[in-house]
């Protein structure tokens, strides 16, 4: 195998070509290519075009054209692979029961007073073993890979002790090198506060700067820290001290913001040019302009709103007042068990009112951006890496259509075809 693919004849070429964020009304212009076609050479996008103009190349170039794999994508629409930049992969049990109790009126914020939410995770997670972890991530992921998926960014913060976190991180680093997805590690020890240190947040984060921050630098187990600046949880204050030293121990800030209630988490990703700021539900008009100007990418999770039955976040004024937004799963045990992206993509198009181009565009160049990556990811562009989406149907526009439904037939990562809905029963391949 020799990762030498051509992508040719597609009805839709969807490249979403850039190298940076999407901002405002750029969301919607993705560079679309009739009769497209793509050519990857060791891994590696090396042109894109018409299939008129990649063929000829090809020629020109003396390259050998049977040195190439190849997929007649007739009828179908190729896009870029899509970045889930926001989940909580790693993690032991499940909250069923937590969910039957949601739906019977109990808030999510309640079970997590009472000790359940999160730090039932927390005590699941502190008592499987790296290989009860490893297991379930790779199954995790093989779901998210059939939904399109070929870069996911995972969060810790299912220990909040050093060795269950680094635990986790190295847990995520194997299934980086098990699994054909690209996994992006994030450290978020400050996703809830141990019973332990209940009334004593500051010393806890005292003890995450002191203890397992380091730790996790050291280790280069994480790329990303990310905290729960919530109401009840930590504070703004708490939330800058700890993302700050983050930051001079070579971590970049991202922030779990404005989720429950509006507290001021947009202006703080503004202030500490935090990557992203995620959820957002209750960002204030303020906090939306602040992020437009300091160009923080909007990470939008519909899929929490609708399991936590909470208002949406409002998308469409984001990208009105010129945020890049970005959208993702947000997969967690509690507030949203799902991978689905064909979820998310709907939710956004009938809750949020954006179009399927922007939620294209929040899945693919913006979500590369929420991870840092846009320059190597996130756009059918020479240069990034072959990672590719082969849809059933001819057109993104059929992506949030088929409500829930996964549209995605086939997925190439490095160029090498990796899911094929139409073998095996569409297992991994
Ligand atoms: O993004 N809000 C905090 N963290 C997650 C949920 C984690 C959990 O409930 O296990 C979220 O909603
Ligand atoms: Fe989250």
């Amino acid at each position: 195998m020799n990762n030498n693919l051509l992508i040719s004849h597609a009805a839709e070429l969807v490249t979403c070509s850039g190298f940076g964020p999407k901002k405002g009304s750029a969301m919607a212009e993705l560079g679309i290519i009739g009769d497209g076609a793509l050519a990857i050479e060791k891994g590696k996008i090396v042109r894109v075009g018409t299939t008129a103009d990649v063929l000829s190349w090809i020629r020109a170039a003396d390259r050998d054209r049977r040195a190439f794999d190849t997929i007649d994508a007739s009828g179908k629409a190729v896009l870029p692979g899509f970045v889930d930049s926001h989940t909580h992969l790693v993690f032991g049990g499940d909250r069923v029961e937590e969910f039957g109790w949601r739906l019977a009126g109990d808030s999510y914020m309640e079970i997590l007073r009472r000790g359940g939410g999160i730090l039932r995770t927390v005590a699941d997670t502190r008592s499987a073993s790296h290989e009860e972890l490893t297991v379930l991530g790779l199954r995790r992921l093989d779901s998210m890979l059939a939904f399109g998926v070929t870069t996911v960014e995972s969060k810790s913060g299912y220990g909040l002790d050093r060795d269950t976190e680094i635990k986790q991180l190295e847990v995520m680093a194997e299934l980086n090198r098990l699994h054909p997805i690209d996994v992006v590690p994030t450290f978020m020890g400050a996703h809830a506060v141990p019973p332990e240190f209940k009334g004593r947040e500051d010393a806890f984060i005292d003890v995450l700067l002191e203890e397992v921050l380091p730790a996790a630098a050291s280790l280069k187990l994480a790329e990303f820290c990310d905290v729960f600046c919530e109401k009840g949880v930590f504070t703004v204050a708490q939330s800058r001290r700890l993302l700050t030293a983050a930051r001079q121990a070579g971590l970049k800030p991202k922030l779990h913001a404005d989720e429950i209630v509006p507290l001021g988490g947009a202006e703080l990703a503004a202030e500490l040019g935090a990557v992203s700021a995620d959820h957002l539900l209750h960002a204030s008009d303020e906090g939306i302009r602040a992020m437009a100007a300091s160009g923080v990418v909007a990470t939008l999770l519909p899929g929490t709103a609708f399991s936590l039955k909470a208002p949406y976040a409002r998308g469409r004024a984001m990208i009105d007042a010129g945020c890049a937004v970005a959208l993702a799963t947000d997969f967690n045990p509690g507030s949203c068990f799902s991978e689905s992206v064909a979820l998310v993509a709907a939710l956004a198009a009938i809750h949020m009112n954006l179009s399927a181009g922007e939620i294209v565009a929040a899945l693919t160049i913006n979500a590369a951006a929420a991870l840092d990556r846009a320059q190597v990811i996130g756009s059918l562009d020479p240069g990034k890496q072959g990672d590719v989406v082969i849809l059933e149907n001819p057109s993104h526009r059929f992506i949030p259509y088929r409500v829930g439904v996964n549209a995605v037939e086939k997925v190439i990562k490095n160029g090498v075809l990796v899911y094929d809905k139409l073998s095996q029963g569409g297992l991994r391949c």
